[in-house]
């Protein structure tokens, strides 16, 4: 393969490095394209555009694969767990005993908030979205932390990776709690990081709540699913913010908010409140189908198509087992599953998905999985958001221990008025 591209514009040749990642994946180098010739590159949505080079996450969206750090995510999901898979993608590689008893006591030993945070909470209203709550509280934690809004101490800084996964879950707890009317539950120290967030979640002081082990251990599945997925929206957000050396909270607060979207994490619980309507509608799902196939219907089947897979999701395909697998166990039946099986099942037969390689994505059957949980439906992207956190984070470390890393500033083409006159009130029509 050559190691140059030739770039030939008014009468000039510009040569430009080939750049060949670990998995051959290849991208010409642009970065002296401006100061070469004058122009820019224009690529609305970044669709051709790698805005770095990484060593986290690898995935192949025409073949359907996903790693962490070079592992199957099938593998992690299935033998691993969330804790374990979080120090993976931070520091770079699975944790030894003494590392992993380390991290997860840092994690218990953070999970309480401030008590004062607590009455944060009394100004929601009951109906708030609890992903306002949580990026707001998680933005509200640099106050309480002022040390961590010096990036450069790598000691503090892993104090604020502690602070940020011990706390998230707490916050999410706490927010689901405020919109039940229930009180919060304090973390307790003797629980692993998944029961102590269902422990938080479901235990009322009126009765004793039992972990049931099913649950947790298709939590942590759940979690590392969502753990990282290279340079998706909210995580080049996270890269975006604190390009500009913005503190961790700050800009994990800003992926939050981007994750909420409903072509991005958004669309968890945009899938269930679809199936929900399919099944009130009748559960006939061709009329859906045909549905998301007229343009300007402005309906999209949700939990279909993906900007890179190409293939069938991965990530999709484990949690449709789990559901398959899990729900019997843990005794829950959901006529839910039954829509989502035969909506996919006419989506993949008709040519205008195939055509256009839409497969399901981790949106579409993770939905059913929470719901058997017990999470309620304006809960779910904030499990995303769990999930996502030691991604953010990962990618947020490697950005800030790369002594090359610019502050993100993308160009644009104007296309605006040319210079024009202040016209006076009086004489404007
Ligand atoms: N239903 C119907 N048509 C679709 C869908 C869909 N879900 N997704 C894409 N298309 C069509 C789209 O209309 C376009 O058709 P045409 O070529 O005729 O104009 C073509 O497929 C390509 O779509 P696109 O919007 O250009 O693709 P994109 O890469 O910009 O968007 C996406 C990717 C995920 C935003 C999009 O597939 C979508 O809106 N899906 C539904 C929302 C969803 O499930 N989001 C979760 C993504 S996975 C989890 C995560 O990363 O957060």
């Amino acid at each position: 393969m050559a190691d140059r591209a030739e770039l030939k514009l008014d009468g000039k040749t510009l040569e430009l490095p080939i750049i060949v990642g670990t998995e051959q994946e290849k991208a010409i180098d642009i970065r002296q394209i401006r100061a070469q010739t004058g122009f820019v590159t224009l690529d609305p949505g970044y669709v051709n555009t790698g805005s770095t080079t990484s060593a986290i996450t690898f995935l192949d969206g025409e073949a359907g694969i996903l790693r962490y750090r070079g592992i199957p995510i099938e593998v992690l999901a299935e033998r691993s767990t969330f804790v374990e898979v979080s120090y993976l993608l931070i520091y770079g590689k699975l944790p030894n005993q003494t590392e992993l008893s380390t991290f997860s006591q840092s994690l218990t030993r953070h999970s309480m908030l401030h008590e004062d945070m607590k009455r944060f909470f009394d100004g929601y209203p009951s109906t708030a979205h609890p992903m306002a709550i949580l990026s707001a509280m998680v933005c509200s934690l640099s106050s309480y932390y002022p040390e961590a809004l010096n990036v450069k101490n790598k000691e503090q800084t892993d104090i604020t990776i502690a602070r940020l996964l011990a706390k998230m879950r707490t916050i999410a707890a706490y927010s689901f709690k405020k919109s039940m009317g229930q009180p919060f539950v304090y973390p307790k120290n003797s629980l692993s990081y998944c029961a102590n967030f269902l422990n938080m979640m479901f235990s009322v002081p009126a009765e004793p709540y039992e972990i049931d082990e099913e649950i947790v251990r298709t939590l942590n599945m759940l979690f590392i699913l969502h753990a990282d997925h290279e340079q998706n929206c909210s995580t080049s957000t996270v890269r975006m913010v604190g390009s500009s050396q913005a503190n961790l909270f700050a800009a994990i607060a800003a992926g939050i908010l981007a994750l909420w979207g409903p072509l991005h994490g958004g669309a968890n619980q945009e899938v269930l409140e679809m199936l929900e309507e399919i099944q009130r509608d009748g559960g006939d799902v061709t009329k859906f189908i045909d549905l998301a196939k007229k343009k300007d219907s402005g309906f999209r089947l949700m939990g279909f198509g993906h900007r890179v897979y190409k293939n069938y999701d991965p990530r999709a395909k484990i949690i449709k087992a789990a559901c398959e697998r899990v729900l019997p166990r843990i005794r829950k039946k959901d006529p839910l599953l039954d829509v989502a099986q035969r909506l996919e099942e006419a989506a993949l037969k008709d040519p205008y998905f195939a055509d256009r390689k839409l497969n399901p994505n981790v949106d579409f059957y993770s939905g059913i999985i929470m719901r058997a949980l017990g999470i309620p439906t304006n809960m779910f992207t904030v499990m995303f958001a769990i999930g996502r956190l030691p991604g953010w984070i990962a990618h947020w470390k490697e950005m800030m221990d790369d002594s090359s890393s610019k502050i993100c500033r993308p160009r644009q083409i104007y296309t605006g008025n040319n210079l024009s006159p202040y016209v006076p009130i009086e004489d404007r029509k």
